[in-house]
């Protein structure tokens, strides 16, 4: 498994990765190839072979930033991806000045809670009723990037 940067070639595979794990909630395939191009953001992918099987992207204004998506197929999961692609994206961050990240998650979405975690994300607010379908608060997870 490698992680790199997202290109292009590449959007149509994570677009579709991302319906299937965030559906309502999800990325049309335009927006990422928009946001490829959007210098504030940036995306990287996680390739088994030639097979996307996992993707991440944060979008930076100068000390600070957002995780503004992670998601790896189902059938990939517990093998460390979110991990490398989580751990390729804060080098980047904190490369490029970045001190602190924030991102939210379904309340209920404990897998992601414990991966934020272990990074040393840690909880600061809720947003009540933030997600749709189903209904569900947001956690606010913030973390402080050392350079
Ligand atoms: C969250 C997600 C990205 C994790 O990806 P992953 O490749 O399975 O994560 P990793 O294998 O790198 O796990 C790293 C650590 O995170 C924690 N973790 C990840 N998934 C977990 C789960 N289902 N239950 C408990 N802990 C979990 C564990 O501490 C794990 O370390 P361990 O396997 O040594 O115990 C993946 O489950 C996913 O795509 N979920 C659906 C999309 C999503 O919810 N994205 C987050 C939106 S805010």
């Amino acid at each position: 498994m490698t992680v790199s940067k997202m290109n292009p070639q590449e959007v149509s595979a994570a677009a579709a990765l991302d319906r299937m794990l965030f559906s309502q909630e999800s990325w049309s395939e335009a927006d990422l190839a928009a946001s490829l191009e959007d210098p504030s953001r940036r995306f990287w992918s996680a390739m088994e072979g030639d097979v996307l099987v996992g993707f991440c992207g944060i979008s930076q204004s100068f000390e600070q930033g957002d995780l503004l998506t992670i998601g790896v197929h189902p059938d990939h999961r517990r093998k460390g991806i979110g991990n490398a692609l989580l751990s390729v994206a804060l080098e980047a961050f904190a490369q490029s000045g970045g001190r602190e990240l924030f991102l939210e998650v379904r309340a209920s979405n404990e897998g992601a809670k414990r991966l934020y975690e272990k990074f040393g994300f840690l909880p600061i607010g809720v947003r009540r009723g933030y997600y749709q379908q189903p209904k569900e608060d947001g956690l606010v997870y913030r973390l402080e990037v050392h350079a």
